[in-house]
């Protein structure tokens, strides 16, 4: 059988290329198809994709390890139903020791779209999740992001796709669905997901010759100059010490990573979880941002014995993964750091733009950053030192003021100046 499409009713968004290098054809993944039959034996539920789980899971020791979850060869389809206009198509699979997906999709006058996704994964499965502290099944739900699919139209996205969720990524590929589907013919007519559009209209660049006596009405859309990064989502993460938060941290992320090229990821607070651990004299906040990247940033206090004691960052640690397999990319760490110093028992803060140079091919970026790990009370930073960067505040103040003392100068000259004059002209009057 040839490589196999596929299709679940679900689209995400893209992901970054880096991490998709070679998507399809050389893992063996196996794909599942479902071709559900209604009572006249006609197929009205199509469905051949591909997928894999990326699962973050704790383990005995308490760290937490992410696994890769794989579709196995001998997947059935048990309880898959066609729907109607009243009752949601369900496409379910299961797999392997315990594990089971399924999707339910409804429909309405015109389109088709998924509502929820359901994983039930076994933590049993050692071979899956070895040392994992707790066992047995979890399920989650995850709410379909993907917009409606005209009915009548089979959804395809040959490239990959990734859904995240909490502790888990659903990447899917080769993917081919029709719910609903008609006549018993699954149709002709493809809705294509956004990642196997092409990337962009041919960028023309506009000269202000053409830009002024182009034909509007015929115009194709304005190329976009290429956008740089946008400054990333301040997110909003804690630690917390039995039920008391230990950890305060307040911070947008920006990776630049030079593979071929820099390539600026921004971390999405959304998805992105933070785990670590608080401690007296070291404290770690370890942010997994469920599309690959991990961070840990260890913080520790500066010679304990001092009576004035300050803390630092010390360690600055990121692993890029495959998205596909979970394996790592690039992995880099400084732990020769010596910034972001504080008082013990005050929060640090940065407004501006700061950059943590890891190695020579990882740069991290911060923004907005409100950070104290130490002696958190009452789940609120404690007073905060500012960064010396962000006297630029005080700065400019200052070069106003300088700038108007300067200025009330000339006047005060200038009207001097002119009384002279004029009660020189008087006088020769
Ligand atoms: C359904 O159709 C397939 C081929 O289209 C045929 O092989 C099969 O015997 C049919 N089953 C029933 C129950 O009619
Ligand atoms: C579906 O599940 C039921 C009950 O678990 C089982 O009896 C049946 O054999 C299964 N059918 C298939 C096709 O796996
Ligand atoms: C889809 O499945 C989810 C999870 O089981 C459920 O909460 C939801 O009501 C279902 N949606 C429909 C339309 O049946
Ligand atoms: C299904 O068959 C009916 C009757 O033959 C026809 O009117 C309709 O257009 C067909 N629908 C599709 C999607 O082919
Ligand atoms: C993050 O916390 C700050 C206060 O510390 C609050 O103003 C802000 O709304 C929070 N942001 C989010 C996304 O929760
Ligand atoms: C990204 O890192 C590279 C190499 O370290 C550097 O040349 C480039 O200026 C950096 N880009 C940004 C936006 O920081
Ligand atoms: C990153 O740092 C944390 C805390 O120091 C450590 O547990 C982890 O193993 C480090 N990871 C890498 C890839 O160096
Ligand atoms: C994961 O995929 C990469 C990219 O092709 C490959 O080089 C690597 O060997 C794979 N690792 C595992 C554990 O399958």
């Amino acid at each position: 059988m040839g490589p196999r499409r596929s299709a679940a009713s679900s689209r995400g968004r893209l992901l970054l290329p880096l991490l998709l290098l070679g998507v399809s054809g050389f893992f063996q993944s196996y794909a599942v198809e479902v071709d559900i039959k209604d009572a006249s034996n006609a197929t009205c539920l199509y469905a051949n994709w591909m997928m894999r789980f990326l699962i973050t899971y704790e383990s005995n020791n308490g760290d937490y390890k992410t696994t890769t979850l794989n579709l196995s060869s001998s997947a059935t389809h048990n309880g898959s139903v066609c729907g109607n206009d009243t009752q949601a198509a369900l496409v379910a699979v299961q797999f392997g020791e315990g594990h089971s997906w399924s999707i339910n999709i409804t429909k309405n006058n015109e389109t088709y779209q998924g509502d929820f996704m359901t994983l039930t994964y076994n933590t049993n499965d050692t071979a899956v999740f070895p040392d994992a502290k707790r066992k047995g099944p979890v399920t989650i739900f995850i709410k379909d992001p993907a917009g409606p699919v005209q009915l009548n139209t089979v959804f395809v996205c040959h490239n990959s796709f990734v859904i995240e969720a909490e502790n888990i990524t659903q990447i899917f590929w080769n993917v081919t669905v029709q719910a609903f589907v008609q006549n018993g013919t699954v149709s002709k007519k493809e809705t294509r997901c956004p990642a196997d559009r092409p990337t962009s209209a041919p960028t023309v660049p506009p000269t202000s010759a053409n830009a002024t006596t182009a034909p509007t009405t015929a115009a194709p859309p304005a190329p976009t100059p290429p956008k740089p990064v946008e400054n990333p989502d301040t997110g909003n993460y804690s630690l917390k010490s039995g039920n008391k938060t230990c950890f305060l941290a307040t911070v947008g992320l920006q990776l630049n990573v030079s593979q071929d090229k820099p390539l600026l990821i921004n971390i999405n607070p959304k998805t992105t979880v933070a785990d670590g651990a608080c401690g007296n004299t070291t404290a770690t906040l370890k942010l997994n941002d469920g599309n690959s990247t991990l961070i840990g940033f260890t913080f520790a206090v500066k010679n304990a014995s001092a009576s004035v004691q300050k803390f630092y960052l010390r360690e600055v640690n990121v692993t890029l993964l495959n998205h596909l397999n979970g394996s790592v990319i690039s992995s880099a760490d400084n732990n020769n750091l010596s910034k972001w110093d504080a008082f013990l028992g005050s929060s640090y803060m940065c407004r501006k733009e700061q950059t943590l140079q890891i190695n020579e091919n990882v740069q991290v970026h911060t923004f907005n950053l409100w950070i104290q790990p130490f002696l958190v009370e009452a789940n609120k930073f404690a007073t905060a030192q500012e960064c010396s960067l962000d006297d630029d505040s005080i700065l400019i103040p200052i070069v106003v003021g300088a700038a108007l003392a300067v200025l009330i100068a000339i006047i005060v000259v200038a009207y001097i100046i002119g009384r002279r004059k004029s009660y020189a002209g008087y006088q020769t009057l």
